[in-house]
């Protein structure tokens, strides 16, 4: 039977590494703080040429290809990303001239953390109600641009990355059978990217004092407890409307925020450590690159077999968080 499909999926990162060894010149922090309290041992960072549609671009050729398409036949790009090259034109506009998919209409959507998850939501609806066939859905992020080197409470949790995925229409390929989406814009305050929104634009000599520019985590610790909360009643969503009981799931493919966090709420749901997809330890946290990278991964290595129960789940700024149910055929 028709249904929506994922047809192929492909990540890129860049080649340079930074470790937390590296990081223990930049600030006042060690290798053992960031391992023991975020899992993290490195991630990548784009070299100074690249854009976020240039991650892009690496990641959903790689997608396109895996799904046996021309990128012509795509007819819907959309891109999840809080560090677009531009403010205007969209990262999906850039992506979309530099695949040569001149058939599709590009945008992007922003939902920080779980703006992949968001992303493919929104596809999924358009591919359902038949206006599109072809969906091209990506997370990249190009975050080191945000990142104030001097803050060591941040610096270290964030990474460059992307990933993609082909939607059809089909009765081929892994079935996208749920998604679910949830907001908390009065709790939003706590992550927060001023720079280059209305609030803060023109640019002053004294917004770029104040670091609005950067991404900023504030009382993270309270953001902490929160995602942990929002990860298990995403996870517990995302079964109980397939029907499935948690045991029942193969595979929790959740952003990559902070091991703890992960680690935490897969405890309360009583998810045993190999039925959770994690990669933080190499590359942070791309915000909503992370789980299309995770996702790509785990499919190509084989992590994800044919007749699996895959969850993917996030949390992140807004405040957002959300879920995707997957059967792998
Ligand atoms: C940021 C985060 C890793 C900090 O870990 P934590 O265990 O909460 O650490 P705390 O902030 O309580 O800091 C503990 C101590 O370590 C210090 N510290 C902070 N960063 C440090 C670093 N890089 N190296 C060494 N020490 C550090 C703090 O100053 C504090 O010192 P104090 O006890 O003397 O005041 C963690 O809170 C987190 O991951 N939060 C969620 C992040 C988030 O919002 N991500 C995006 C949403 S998906």
């Amino acid at each position: 039977m028709a249904s929506i499909r994922i047809a192929g999926t492909g990540s890129h990162v860049p080649e340079r590494v930074l470790t937390n060894h590296d990081l223990e010149k930049m600030v006042d922090t060690t290798d053992e703080w960031i391992v023991q309290r975020t899992g993290i041992r490195e991630r990548r960072i784009a070299e100074a040429h690249m854009n976020t549609s240039d991650l892009a671009e690496q990641a959903s050729v790689r997608a396109i290809d895996a799904a046996g398409i021309s990128p012509e036949e795509l007819d819907l790009i959309i891109t999840a990303t809080i560090t677009p090259d531009t403010c205007c034109p969209s990262a999906s506009n850039w992506l979309q001239a530099k695949l040569g998919a001149q058939n599709a209409v590009a945008f992007d959507v922003t939902a920080a953390c779980t703006g992949f998850i968001f992303a493919l939501s929104v596809a999924e609806q358009y591919l359902k109600n038949g206006s599109y066939k072809n969906a091209l859905v990506v997370g990249a992020e190009l975050l080191s641009r945000t990142v104030d080197w001097k803050d060591r409470t941040s610096c270290i949790l964030w990474g460059d990355a992307a990933g993609a995925a082909v939607l059809k229409n089909s009765t081929r390929g892994a079935e996208l059978l749920s998604t679910h989406m949830h907001s908390d814009g009065a709790a939003g305050n706590n992550l927060l990217l001023p720079g280059g929104g209305s609030s803060t634009t023109p640019i002053s000599e004294d917004s770029v004092k104040q670091g609005l520019h950067y991404l900023k985590l504030i009382h993270a610790n309270k953001t902490f407890k929160v995602a942990v909360k929002r990860f298990a009643q995403s996870c517990e969503e995302a079964a109980a409307h397939n029907g499935c009981a948690m045991s029942d799931i193969d595979l929790i493919i959740p952003h990559q925020a902070n091991l703890r966090i992960i680690l935490a709420f897969a405890e309360k749901l009583r998810i045993p450590r190999e039925k959770v997809f994690v990669n933080i330890d190499r590359y942070g946290n791309s915000s909503a690159a992370t789980v299309p990278l995770a996702l790509d991964q785990a499919a190509r290595s084989g992590r994800i077999q044919p007749g699996h129960k895959v969850i993917l789940t996030a949390f992140g700024g807004g405040l957002t968080w959300g879920s995707a149910f997957i059967h792998w055929h």
